[in-house]
């Protein structure tokens, strides 16, 4: 029985996304009502160039948001997306009281306490799944399934453009140049890819997971990011030969100082993974996010990342729980930021790293270039020397070290007249230090 007075939506902006919830909403509206207890009713629908959208419901159509969101509506679904106008006109909802469902992840990165607290002071709700990762249930999971447990780490591909990339680039054994033009070809990347392949994306969405995990803000400039463009065939080829593979991850950690005191290390950067790890297999466009929590142990959450229709499941399921909050007359879960643990420089950030060099072919090579691992404190895991006719690859793996001392040890070896160069050094996560 669905007797329940309507559930009023308006809907801003009717792109990929936009006319996928606005087809489900449509087709699924028996449903819909039978889930939630009362009928959904699309009220209208703001969109910049009306003349374009000549599959929409025309008498829905608006270019005046603002006017929208005042109206007598329950519920602004945004899929916009940038900061403004969207920030201000879902600030202007929430401080009316209307829910909200956005899928704007770089807002939410950006200003989300700002939306937080507009939603508590009027009682709103602000749901944003389809934020991260796409269809992927990921969001609900950490804000209520974990609710009761400690999350020590998140780690993901939570863009697929670079995903896709890698993964052709591992495929094919091409540069990313390459790689990126034949992705732009077959619609994987953007015409402007900057936000994906400079990992701006992945940092806006590293910085959620890490607000919700650790019940701390942290936002995007809170991000230590690093995006795929320095990524080379000879760096891809070197992760074949040790069976590792590379992914550009998002890594939310929870870390613990000498002092005991607490701490969370969030970053975007690519690294390597050995080929067994969970996320090595995830290939193409896909995402996936890898969870570790006291209690839980190791979780895995895999789907489509993007798409117009895996994000408006995201987003339907999102308006069903703001939809029943409404008819049982309460809320969903409020921001929860208590721990307010401190963000550690990237600096700290403490991981394992594999350095390829070019050196020459001599006695006293290994143990020069061990000597300034040994200075600057880096401890050698494992090292690989190859003779060629004229020089040698070497290749050393670390234990967990800090960027800080990598960097200094890099730097300096790079100045050792026995070494030629430094052909790749990049981090190597999901393996015990
Ligand atoms: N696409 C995905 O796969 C995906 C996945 C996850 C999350 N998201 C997020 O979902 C949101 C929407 O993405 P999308 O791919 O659907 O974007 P999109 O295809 O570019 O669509 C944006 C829509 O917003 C409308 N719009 C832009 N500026 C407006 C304004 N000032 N007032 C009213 N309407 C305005 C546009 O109107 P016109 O059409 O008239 O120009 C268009 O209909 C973004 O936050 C994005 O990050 C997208």
């Amino acid at each position: 029985m669905t007797t329940g007075k309507p559930i009023k939506v308006a809907m801003l902006g009717c792109g990929t996304v936009g006319t996928e919830v606005a087809r489900l909403l449509r087709e699924q509206r028996h449903d819909l009502a039978a889930r939630i207890g009362a009928p959904v009713e699309l009220t209208g629908i703001a969109v910049r160039r009306p003349n374009k959208h000549r599959d929409a419901p025309q008498e829905l159509l608006t270019t005046d948001s603002a006017a929208l969101v005042e109206s007598d509506v329950d519920v602004v679904v945004e899929v916009i997306g940038g900061i403004e106008p969207a920030r201000g006109l879902l600030l202007s909802a929430l401080r009316a009281g209307k829910s909200v469902v956005t899928a704007n992840k770089a807002l939410l990165a950006e200003h989300g306490p700002e939306l937080y607290a507009a939603a508590d002071a009027s009682g709103a709700d602000i749901y944003f799944e389809a934020a991260v990762a796409g269809a992927i249930p990921l969001l609900r999971p950490l804000r209520e399934s974990l609710a009761g447990d400690r999350i020590t780490r998140v780690m993901g591909i939570v863009n697929g453009t670079t995903n896709y990339i890698l993964s052709a680039m591992s495929a094919t054994g091409s540069g990313y140049g390459e790689t990126l033009e034949e992705a732009s070809r077959l619609g994987y990347a953007e015409a402007d890819p900057t936000a994906d392949v400079d990992g701006f994306d992945a940092a806006s969405k590293a910085a959620i997971l890490a607000s919700l995990a650790f019940h701390t803000r942290v936002t995007a400039s809170d991000v230590h990011r690093e995006g795929i463009a320095s990524v080379t065939a000879a760096d891809i080829a070197a992760a074949t030969v040790l069976n590792r593979t590379v992914k550009l991850l998002a890594i939310c950690e929870r870390v613990t100082g000498q002092d005991g005191a607490e701490a969370v290390s969030v970053r975007v950067h690519p690294a390597m993974i050995p080929d067994g790890h969970p996320l090595a297999s995830v290939g193409g466009a896909f995402n996936a996010v890898f969870v570790e929590a006291d209690a839980a142990g190791q979780l895995m959450f895999y789907g489509q990342g993007a798409g117009g229709a895996p994000t408006a499941s995201a987003v339907l399921g999102d308006l069903v729980a703001v939809a029943r909050n409404k008819v049982a007359g309460g809320r969903g879960p409020r921001e929860s930021a208590y721990a307010e643990l401190p963000v550690r420089p990237m600096g700290q950030a403490s991981t394992r790293y594999h350095i390829s060099l070019d050196v020459a072919d001599r006695a006293g090579v290994l143990s020069q270039v061990a000597a300034v691992f040994a200075e600057h404190d880096v401890s050698i895991a494992a090292v690989r020397q190859e003779g060629r006719p004229t020089d040698a690859s070497l290749v050393v793996i670390t234990h967990a070290a800090t960027d800080a001392a990598l960097r200094s040890t890099v730097d300096k070896i790079a100045g050792l007249p026995v070494v030629r160069e430094v052909v790749s050094v990049m981090r190597v996560e999901g393996e015990e230090s």
